[in-house]
């Protein structure tokens, strides 16, 4: 039905979604990045300095070519940005005309990013509360955003390409990267016990919630394989769409431009 979605391995209505995945993030937020290094043995890390190469921010030291024929500051949106993993890892690749605003639907997790921003004394990286399916920003605001491991918790997943496609400026670039399929005989079985057996016990074990967990290895198998998602992302309107496997497939980097 049309306005039914997955949560998981559940059908739900879809205005019951974006509640029901704001309530896991709410129950995970203080141990989001412990579990993150646990689950990945800390591979999310290579996965997510994969994606802010591809970013390439004008580095220190250099004054950007954005900056030197317009004085703007190269600026980022890293959408579903919850800890500021990302925005952090982009704020030291670049240099001081580099500015990274995190948008996020879940207060809590934007509190712990706020928390590390103070921490490491950084001051261009900004938190701010907004849903990715009605982007609280102006059309062509962003030389590039940048999404991590949010996208198939969003409920209406076109809607927030529409939403990018419409911040980004023209020549700007969207980059996502996201759970995937793994295709790669023999590791599949593997991922499956580890994801299904391992993952929702350890997720007990350290935020003393095994049903995010559950609902986290559930959502990947539930999102559209890479080039399902890769086509969803040209029909927002993006040109030279490309995807980039990782891991065997574990997780998967599409580009777009809006040119
Ligand atoms: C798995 S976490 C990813 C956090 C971070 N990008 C990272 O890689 O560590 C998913 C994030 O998506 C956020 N999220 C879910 N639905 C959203 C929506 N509709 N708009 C914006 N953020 C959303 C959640 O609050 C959560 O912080």
């Amino acid at each position: 039905m049309a306005d039914e979605t997955h949560f998981g391995e559940q059908t739900v209505p879809l205005a019951d979604k974006q509640g029901m995945v704001d309530d896991v993030f709410r129950s995970v937020a203080r141990r989001y990045d412990l579990m993150n290094d646990m689950m990945s043995a800390g591979i999310h890390r290579a996965w997510k300095n994969a994606m802010v190469g591809a970013v390439n921010p004008p580095p220190k030291g250099r004054p950007g070519r954005l900056e030197k024929m317009s004085e703007r500051p190269f600026a980022v949106l890293d959408v579903a940005g919850g800890t500021g993993d990302i925005a952090f890892k982009i704020a030291a690749a670049g240099g001081p005309g580099t500015r990274v605003t995190v948008c996020d639907i879940n207060a809590d997790m934007l509190a712990v990013g706020r928390e590390r921003a103070y921490e490491h004394g950084l001051d261009n990286v900004g938190f701010e509360e907004g849903n990715a399916e009605d982007l609280p920003y102006a059309d062509r605001s962003f030389d590039c955003l940048t999404i991590a491991f949010g996208i198939r918790n969003v409920p209406r997943i076109e809607r927030a390409l529409g939403e990018f496609y419409r911040v980004l400026k023209i020549g700007g670039r969207l980059l996502c990267l996201e759970f995937s399929s793994v295709d790669v005989p023999g590791f599949d079985k593997l991922y499956d016990l580890y994801s299904f057996q391992v993952i929702p016990r350890v997720g007990q074990a350290v935020t003393g919630d095994r049903d995010a967990y559950q609902y986290l290895v559930e959502s990947i198998r539930k999102f559209p394989k890479p080039d399902a998602f890769k086509r969803m992302i040209e029909a927002a309107g993006f040109r030279r769409v490309s995807v980039t496997p990782m891991t065997g497939g574990i997780v998967a980097l599409h580009s777009g431009w809006r040119l």
